[in-house]
């Protein structure tokens, strides 16, 4: 399922509706949602508070340094994301079932540590891992980047120890380029660049 390029191409559609994309206008028009086989990939409110409190940010192994924190540190950091969707025009999304609507985390693309660069995020909850979701949403939003983003570069960090998400990375056509220091610890930058 992973590598099931032929029905991620036909199946990936843009679905109507643009963000605000304040001060940015060559981003307007930019989707709200992205459909692909098994996901949708919609906007976060905060209604989402709960779902990825209880299964993303109360989980040791899905948060970014293992470290959990209260309902209140999640809605902060779900308001930064819409903030960031706000004023940029892109973001981080809610990623749910598509058939059942139910919330499995949170993906997109942001403003690496206020920018320039664009990095990709993926994080998911332990019950959707390993069926080639990450995979699936990565090639969505890589699609996006250098299709209607128009960017000519995105990044991405990750933990050394990380090798699932490497994996994914791999699979979507980055490459490593070397250890630096990023969101306070040293990590891993890949790279992927329009082809
Ligand atoms: C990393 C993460 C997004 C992977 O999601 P996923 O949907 O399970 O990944 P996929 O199923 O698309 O797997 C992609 C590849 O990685 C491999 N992989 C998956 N989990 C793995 C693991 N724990 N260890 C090693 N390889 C793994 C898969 O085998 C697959 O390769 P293959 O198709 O050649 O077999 C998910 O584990 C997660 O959300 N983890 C916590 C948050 C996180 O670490 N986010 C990334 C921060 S940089």
């Amino acid at each position: 399922m992973a590598g099931n390029d032929i029905s991620r191409s036909i199946q990936t559609q843009r679905v109507g509706g643009t963000f605000p994309a304040a001060g940015r206008p060559n981003l307007r028009g930019v989707s709200v949602e992205l459909v692909t086989e098994h996901l949708r990939l919609r906007a976060l409110t905060s209604d989402d508070l709960h779902d990825l409190h209880d299964r993303v940010f109360s989980d040791p192994d899905v948060t970014w340094d293992g470290t959990t924190g209260t309902l209140e540190d999640t809605r902060r950091s779900l308001e930064a994301k819409i903030r960031h969707v706000d004023e940029h025009g892109f973001g981080m999304m809610a990623v749910t079932d598509r058939r059942t609507g139910e919330l499995y985390g949170f993906a997109g693309l942001q403003h690496m540590e206020g920018g320039p660069d664009v990095e990709i995020g993926y994080y998911l909850a332990r019950r959707a891992w390993g069926r080639g979701l990450a995979t699936e949403l990565g090639h969505a939003l890589v699609d996006m980047a250098f299709g209607e983003l128009k960017l000519t570069r995105v990044v991405a960090v990750v933990r050394p120890e990380n090798t699932a998400s490497q994996n994914v990375l791999a699979k979507l056509g980055f490459r490593r380029v070397g250890v630096e220091h990023h969101y306070g610890a040293e990590v891993e930058l890949w790279t992927r660049s329009a082809s």
